[in-house]
């Protein structure tokens, strides 16, 4: 029996190598602590293309149901170097009126006066969706406002959201069958107008919209869930200056230092990483003997698992912007988020994108307000979904 053993095994494990195939397939590993997430996010002996590879392999499942082309589906560091440098052309579009945050203010503006109800009830998550939807095509696109109907961008965002949460668990020809893929892309092409320069606009809308809808949605969640109801003020005060300096202000209200609006989007981030996972495909040691014997399909750093530890300071489970207050920093500096990735392939937007998610949702919870609307607060905070009792109705008075 032994020595049948002893002359199989050998036989097994050169096939496996021969075939470059893993022997052990462990499907996942997935990483939690700070210093694991660095190394598998910014290796320090990988060549860009290698790393693109890396995150191309899991992000395949974007190509079947949204058809990307963009750097995130991509091994092409020529594509990475074209599309990073639009996106960032793209993003800084909106400083082209002097005032850097004016487009998104006065856009986010327009988006939430067209949309608060007019019936008696809207759907918290669908309205924050639709206003979020409504400024990412106006800032980045230069799309008209008057050209976009509720009704269509309810449908859009839904597709969104569906094709999302499909794409994790039916395969490519499953994606092709739906054909809702087709119909949302008659209502974006009828959005953008110059089609021409934005050959594949859902490249740039879908990192941008699918990430900022929930930062708004959590944000003004807590500004009505939290705090005594004290947020309000300061989304308030944000809304009407939304300047940088207003932004990193701490400022003295009715019960005392308040946190300023970048904090609570700080801890937004903190608390609910949009992305709450980054996975990559093992291709960095996949030549060695031992990768091909036990590699895990896929890896991924665990965002939310680490912005959960004690270095973030006390009670890390607990919503408390404060903990971003100057005076707070540990004695060892103060611990980075990871809510935008890290190392070469780390957000382009990671410096734009918590100032914009404030702005919205300041020009969300100021014109509720001057509406006379309210809002009803669930039980839970949700993500992609899970907002259930959430609404804004009209007031009764
Ligand atoms: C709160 C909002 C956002 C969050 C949380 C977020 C998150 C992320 C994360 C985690 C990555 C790294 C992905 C990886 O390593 O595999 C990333 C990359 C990227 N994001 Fe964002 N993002 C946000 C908003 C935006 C916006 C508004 C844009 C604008 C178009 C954008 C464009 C990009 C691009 C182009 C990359 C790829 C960078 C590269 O490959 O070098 N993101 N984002």
């Amino acid at each position: 029996m032994l020595s049948w053993f002893a002359f199989v095994l050998p036989l097994v494990l050169l096939l496996a190598l021969w075939a470059s195939k893993p022997l052990f397939v462990r499907r996942t590993r997935t990483y939690k602590h700070a210093a694991q997430i660095r190394t598998l996010l910014n290796p320090p002996d990988l060549s860009l293309r290698s790393l693109l590879l890396a995150r191309a392999q899991p992000n395949q499942r974007l190509v079947h149901a949204f058809g990307l082309t963009s750097t995130f589906v991509s091994a092409d560091t020529k594509l990475h170097r074209a599309f990073t440098t639009r996106a960032k052309v793209l993003l800084a579009g909106a400083g082209e009126k002097n005032d850097r945050w004016w487009g998104v203010a006065s856009s986010a503006e327009v988006a939430v006066h067209h949309f608060l109800p007019v019936q008696q009830t809207t759907d918290f998550s669908t309205f924050i969706q639709c206003v979020t939807f409504s400024v990412v095509l106006s800032t980045l696109f230069d799309t008209d406002l008057d050209t976009l109907h509720y009704d269509d961008l309810v449908y859009v965002t839904n597709v969104i959201n569906q094709r999302w949460k499909d794409s994790k668990i039916k395969d490519a020809a499953a994606m092709r069958q739906d054909d809702s893929l087709r119909k949302m892309m008659a209502y974006i092409d009828e959005w953008i107008v110059d089609r021409h320069q934005h050959p594949n606009p859902l490249n740039f809308i879908l990192p941008a919209y699918e990430t900022m809808w929930r930062v708004v949605a959590v944000t003004v969640a807590y500004i009505y869930r939290c705090c005594d109801n004290t947020l309000q003020d300061v989304a308030i005060t944000f809304g009407r200056n939304p300047t940088e300096a207003q932004f990193q202000a701490f400022d003295f209200g009715h019960n005392g230092l308040q946190p300023s609006m970048q904090a609570i989007v700080l801890e937004v981030l903190r608390l609910h990483p949009p992305t709450r996972h980054i996975a990559r495909a093992p291709v960095a040691s996949g030549s060695s003997w031992w990768h091909t014997l036990v590699a895990p399909a896929v890896e991924r750093a665990d965002i939310e698992a680490v912005h959960l530890s004690d270095v973030y300071g006390e009670n890390p489970s607990a919503f408390e912007p404060m903990r971003f207050h100057p005076s707070r920093v540990p004695v060892g500096g103060r611990a980075e988020l990871y809510a935008f990735g890290y190392g070469r392939l780390r957000c382009v937007a990671a410096a734009w994108a918590p100032m914009a998610a404030a702005v919205i949702a300041a020009k969300v919870v100021a014109q509720i307000k001057d509406a006379g609307c309210v809002v009803t607060v669930g039980d839970k905070i949700g993500g992609r979904s899970g907002w259930d009792g959430w609404a804004i109705e009209k007031g009764t008075e």
